[in-house]
């Protein structure tokens, strides 16, 4: 990260995504500044609706990290305006910040901005037809980002699928995902049983929040230059999309195949297995049936390959909250 003019600015840094890019970011030996979107013992406040906080926090950045968001389809949807403050305008507050300093930024979007896929694998150059307030909003921010950057500052921008895992931070603490896995992880350490939403048999591609975290510090050392720059170089594409690339692990499960992967781990760590319930959907929103990933435009432009087999780590993971458990329980 020679060629970088001053720290990594990480907005969202509170986050789940944001928090695991930092830990990354330190253990790459990366000097890092992260903010918060609201009031935390730990980190600024920089509110990415706030235009001077977000010029200011730009300013001495060698490079930004944009991972704030309002996230989630039912938060969104019960706080439009505010999804539209943060996730549309807000994106394009930070990216403009950026163009007006020269600072390169990493932008996280999200699979929502997609929608309901027409060809499998998706990539980043998939049409966008958002079904969602949210994938909506995602949606403006990405072209918010691609429309201020283009061919002004570098910009790689994320669209992240669905992250899930446990993230370790340098100050000890860690962050749980909100994904299917997390969830059923959760339940199967508490002896409960693992509610499933009908069909069971959606199709997603998961990846490990850790690998996601990996992608954005090989996307920072990128826009540093410090390596393959001419794969990414906006003066040398002519296609926006060559820098918008799909962070997922290309590796997708179904819901009921989590499920499963969690109950043999849990039948094998306890030798009782919860049971699977299927239920229905709490939406009447159509069901995504399958959205799979190709990981090879990351591995061939950011040398980016994800690590964590999903079985393993519900094994290991589940082992450690059991042992976590029995030893509060003893304490
Ligand atoms: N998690 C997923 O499943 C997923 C999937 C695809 C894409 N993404 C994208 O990844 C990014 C991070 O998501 P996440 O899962 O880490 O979400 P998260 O855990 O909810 O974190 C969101 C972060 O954004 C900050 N934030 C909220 N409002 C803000 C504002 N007005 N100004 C500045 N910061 C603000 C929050 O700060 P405070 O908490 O301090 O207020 C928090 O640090 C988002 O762009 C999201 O769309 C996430």
């Amino acid at each position: 990260m020679e060629r970088l003019e001053g720290p990594v600015g990480v907005l969202g840094a509170s986050g789940y995504v944001g928090g695991a890019a930092v830990a990354a970011l330190e253990a790459a030996g990366v000097d890092v500044r992260p903010a918060a979107g609201s009031s935390h013992d730990r980190y600024p406040t920089v509110d990415v609706r706030d235009r001077t906080a977000v010029r200011e926090f730009v300013e001495g950045c060698g490079c930004v990290v944009d991972a704030a968001g309002l996230v989630g389809i039912g938060t969104c949807a019960d706080d439009p305006d505010a999804a539209f403050e943060i996730n549309a305008l807000g994106s394009a507050t930070v990216a403009w910040a950026c163009r007006r300093r020269s600072v390169p930024l990493v932008h996280c979007s999200s699979a929502a901005a997609i929608g309901y896929p027409e060809t499998l694998p998706v990539t980043a150059g998939h049409p966008r037809d958002p079904a969602t307030t949210y994938g909506y909003t995602k949606l403006l921010g990405e072209r918010a980002v691609r429309t201020v950057t283009d061919g002004s500052v570098p910009s790689i921008t994320f669209v992240l699928t669905n992250p899930y895992g446990t993230v370790e931070t340098v100050h000890g603490s860690a962050a749980d995902g909100a994904s299917v896995v997390d969830f059923f992880l959760e339940r199967a350490a508490a002896g409960n049983s693992l509610p499933v939403h009908r069909p069971g048999t959606q199709e997603r591609d998961l990846i490990h929040v850790r690998d996601a975290a990996r992608a954005v510090v090989a996307a920072v050392n990128a826009l540093a230059g410090s390596t393959r720059t001419d794969s990414i170089d906006p003066r040398q594409g002519t296609d926006p999309r060559e820098r918008t690339f799909v962070l997922g692990s290309g590796d997708s499960y179904s819901v009921l195949e989590v499920a499963g992967l969690v109950a043999a781990a849990s039948t094998e760590l306890t030798g009782s297995s919860p049971d699977l319930e299927l239920r229905t959907r709490p939406s009447d929103r159509p069901v995504i049936d399958r959205f799979t990933v190709d990981p090879d435009p990351l591995e061939t432009a950011l040398d980016v390959t994800p690590t964590v087999d999903l079985e393993s780590w519900i094994c290991g993971e589940l082992e450690g909250r059991l042992e976590r458990d029995r030893t509060s329980v003893r304490g």
